[in-house]
């Protein structure tokens, strides 16, 4: 007996060992990740100053690119996680205010945050979108730095970001990029131009790749889980003409405006309908005018 009961305290004494190392092995490689460095020559985009690039600035920072929405609508920041599994996530207070690090950013410094997902300290940036970013064009950029340098200071002072076990085991095992600098092209330069604002299926193709569509719905658009997300968000619509049987141009804008689908059921909010309802008439026309446009698929066809 008594040896049978010491044999059992040893294999759950080796248990623990295992799992102490595998615990601390999966703390090592995530640490690794967490603290990489990135080497990155400044990219110098020119800013402008003048009044309607930078109300621009604010549409695309509200209800395309959403910084708002991590960022919150003064730009001050808020925790956008805090919870033991994944850990405490603030944002960055954006402002010139107390807390906030808009007094010591330079121009190549927000270049280097939005295109690159990188911080002045050269770490990757804690899911900063930059992989959506970086088909920002130059024009774009300018705008959205004019408006992010033009907001009224806020004082907020934000707790030091903390990474939890769950976040880190997903980092180690490679199974979610929480840091899009690891999967961002950095000798990438932004497009130059645009296409042409309005209601095109070509500005709709621009919008959709820069305001986090693609990012959510997938490269083919056709939804599914999305993985770097809230692990109680719902699968990602399927935006392909098959997904969108039941729409016609109103009920699309009614979507996007309102969050209800066709029949009258309420979109959940992990679809930002709260910022895309500030999209001008021309951009969600051509957005709509552009999902006709892909190949369709079946829900989460790659
Ligand atoms: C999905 C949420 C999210 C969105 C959208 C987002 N950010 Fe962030 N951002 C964060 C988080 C979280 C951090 C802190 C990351 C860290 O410290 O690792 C951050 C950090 C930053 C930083 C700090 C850089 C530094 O040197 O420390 C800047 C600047 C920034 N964001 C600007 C922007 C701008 C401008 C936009 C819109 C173009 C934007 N962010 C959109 C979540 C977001
Ligand atoms: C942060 C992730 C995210 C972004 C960004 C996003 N979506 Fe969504 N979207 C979702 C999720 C999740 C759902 C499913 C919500 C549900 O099941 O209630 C959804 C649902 C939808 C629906 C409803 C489809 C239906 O009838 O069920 C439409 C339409 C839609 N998205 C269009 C868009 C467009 C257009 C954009 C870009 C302008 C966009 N989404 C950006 C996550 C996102």
């Amino acid at each position: 007996m008594k040896n049978i009961l010491r044999r059992a305290a040893l294999a759950v004494g080796a248990l623990l060992v295992l799992f102490v190392a595998v615990a601390a092995g999966g703390y090592l490689v995530s640490q690794g990740k967490i603290t990489t460095k990135y080497d990155l020559a400044p990219e110098s985009i020119p800013i402008p100053t003048d009044s309607i690039s930078i109300a621009r600035g604010r549409h695309l920072v509200r209800a395309i690119v959403k910084c708002a929405d991590c960022h919150t609508e003064d730009l001050g920041g808020e925790l956008v996680a805090d919870n033991a599994p994944m850990g405490r996530w603030p944002s960055r207070n954006l402002t010139r205010g107390k807390g906030g690090i808009g007094a010591s950013m330079k121009d190549e410094d927000w270049v280097r945050a939005i295109r690159h997902g990188v911080g002045r300290d050269g770490r990757g940036l804690l899911i900063m979108p930059s992989s959506v970013y970086q088909n920002l064009s130059v024009g774009d950029i300018g705008q959205i730095i004019a408006y992010v340098k033009s907001v009224p200071p806020v004082d907020r002072e934000l707790p030091a970001i903390s990474y939890g076990p769950v976040m880190r085991g997903l980092t180690a095992a490679n199974k979610v990029s929480f840091f899009d600098a690891t999967v961002v092209e950095h000798a990438k330069h932004a497009p130059a131009l645009a296409p042409p604002e309005g209601a095109t299926a070509e500005y709709g193709n621009y919008i959709v790749h820069t305001a986090g569509c693609a990012g959510c719905h997938g490269p083919t658009l056709a939804g599914g889980k999305i993985e770097a997300g809230d692990p109680s968000w719902p699968p990602a619509a399927n935006l392909t003409p098959t997904g969108l049987k039941a729409y016609d141009e109103a009920a699309f804008f009614t979507a996007l405006r309102t969050g209800v689908r066709p029949g009258g059921t309420q979109i959940k909010p992990a679809m930002p309908w709260k910022w895309t309802k500030e999209m001008t008439d021309d951009e969600i026309r051509a957005v709509w005018l552009y999902l006709k446009t892909v190949p369709p698929r079946e829900l989460g066809a790659r």
